[in-house]
């Protein structure tokens, strides 16, 4: 193996062998845990249940009841095989007219109707994923630094740098304000790649927040655009959680902020990249959108996007589905009802023995406090209790020093990739091992073995060290309830 990977790396790229691609992350290491082991109620009811994986799949019933009634919207079936040679033959990479007006107008709704999106400036690619690194292309070279709000996506790694070159330099958040960006933090981290010569080209950061789940305030999201239009920067705002906010306060993207700003700022600054992964829950389309103020921008993501298409058959699908107004309110509404019904089951059910999770209202996860558990506040004290969790307890949860978390305890959960029986699972298994008090003995054990456990699993990679860029503070923040349950 060692070998080959040395042969491949004399033949293959630079690009192509370097390991920008961020594969030996935890946050990986615990799908392939996950893959060894699935969790199945019947055939494998000990095996790990995946909690890693942000999908929204609690409204999918509604979208399966949407294609059974407008069976012609499918193409490839007998009801639309009228349309399949269009279908089939050249696409044109400006997308189809009413792909884009049904996406723009989806935008809207997504925003509650507060802002208007031109389907002009919708520009198609692969997923968020294609999106965010089109834009870097876009708008960076090779060395140039974008600053990003920590803990952040960790797939940024990968999708921002790998392929462009791109330096990712962490604004570093902390629990003591709830993780929000400051224009301390902004200006901070401005100064340190400054120091460390590395030209900021603009600021990037998912609002709705993955992995914190929580949204910036207007306020919040002025000081940012005041700080990026000051220094003449860009701002990308990753906004594919939109539709998952839940509870109030209710989501103000970035575009709301741009249109009351706009005397006052250079909207060719600003750019929002969004999908229908989360928000319809259709990571599998591959839909994805560059939206930019800026016409050169606008112009040269199109002439990018021809690497990253949206099949012809998907757009000509979701054209007829979006626009279906009655459908998409009566889907979005129902989705973040069902979303805020299991957020609440399960900050309620690990509540129950003393857990707390970040207060949020958007997204797919909760972001678990588990601070007290630690035997010590660093990235391989968290480690060690992330290693009893995936391989003991059998969840998989991410570990914050995936998400570049300066704070050694936090978890991101994710809640809404299973049906209310996994969950159920789920809750009974953290129960029974923190509210059983063994939580403290598995942990001590762990712990003991020197964290060298010849887990199920098997697929646990070494303890990672931290970011040299999100410095591990022995926190001083006061153990959490937790702590308290379990003495
Ligand atoms: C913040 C963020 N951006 C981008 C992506 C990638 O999304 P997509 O599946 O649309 O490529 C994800 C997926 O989890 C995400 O959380």
């Amino acid at each position: 193996m060692e070998a080959s990977k040395k042969v491949n790396s004399q033949l293959l790229s630079k690009l192509a062998t370097s390991d920008q691609h961020g594969e030996n992350s935890p946050y990986f290491d615990g799908w392939k845990a996950y893959d060894k082991d699935p969790f199945h109620p019947t055939t494998n009811p000990n095996g790990v249940i995946q909690m890693g994986l942000a999908e929204n799949q609690l409204s999918l019933d509604l979208v399966e009841e949407w294609i059974k009634k407008n069976p012609e919207a499918s193409i490839c079936n007998a009801e639309g095989v009228h349309a399949f040679k269009n279908t089939a033959l050249f696409q044109d990479y400006h997308g189809l007219p009413e792909f884009r007006q049904a996406v723009a107008r989806f935008m809207e709704k997504a925003r509650g109707d507060k802002v208007r999106f031109d389907p002009d400036r919708i520009v198609m690619a692969g997923g968020a994923t294609g999106a965010n690194e089109t834009l870097m292309f876009c708008l960076a070279d090779p060395g140039d630094g974008f600053l990003v709000p920590s803990p952040y996506y960790p797939a940024f790694n990968r999708d921002l740098r790998w392929r462009t070159g791109v330096k990712l330099v962490p604004v570093t958040c902390e629990s003591s304000n709830g993780f929000q960006i400051t224009k301390e933090a902004l200006e901070e981290a401005y100064e340190n790649a400054e120091k460390a010569n590395i030209k900021v080209k603009g600021v990037i950061l998912s609002n709705p927040s993955n992995p914190l789940g929580t949204t910036m305030d207007r306020a919040a999201l002025r000081t940012l655009v005041t700080f990026i239009n000051g220094k003449q920067i860009h701002l990308v705002c990753d906004e594919i959680y939109a539709a998952t906010v839940f509870r109030g306060p209710r989501f103000v993207g970035i575009s709301e902020v741009a249109e009351e700003m706009a005397e006052l700022v250079n909207l060719d600054l600003i750019h929002v990249a969004c999908s229908l992964s989360k928000d319809m829950g259709l990571p599998g389309f591959r839909v994805g959108i560059v939206y930019s103020y800026n016409d050169a921008v606008v112009s040269c993501a199109r002439k990018m996007s021809s690497f990253g298409l949206v099949s012809s058959q998907t757009q000509r699908l979701l054209a007829r589905m979006l626009a279906d107004e009655e459908f998409t309110e009566r889907y979005l509404s129902e989705s973040r009802r069902r979303l805020a019904r299991r957020h609440e089951a399960f900050a309620r059910g690990v509540g129950e023995v003393g857990i707390g999770c970040l207060e949020s209202n958007a997204g797919v996860y909760c972001w678990m406090d588990l601070r007290g558990m630690l035997k010590e506040a660093t990235a391989e004290g968290e480690m060690g209790l992330w290693r009893v969790i995936v391989n003991e307890v059998k969840l998989n949860v991410s570990p914050g020093s995936s998400f570049h978390c300066g704070e050694a305890g936090w978890f991101r959960v994710c809640f809404a990739n299973m049906d209310d029986e996994t969950l159920g699972v789920a809750l009974k298994r953290i129960r029974r091992f923190v509210g059983g008090g063994e939580a403290a003995a598995v942990v001590k054990r762990s712990w003991q073995r020197n964290l060298k456990l010849s887990f199920s699993a098997g697929a646990v990679a070494a303890p990672r060290v931290m970011s040299p860029h999100s410095p591990m503070p022995h926190s001083p923040i006061p153990h959490s309830p937790l702590v308290r349950a379990k003495n």
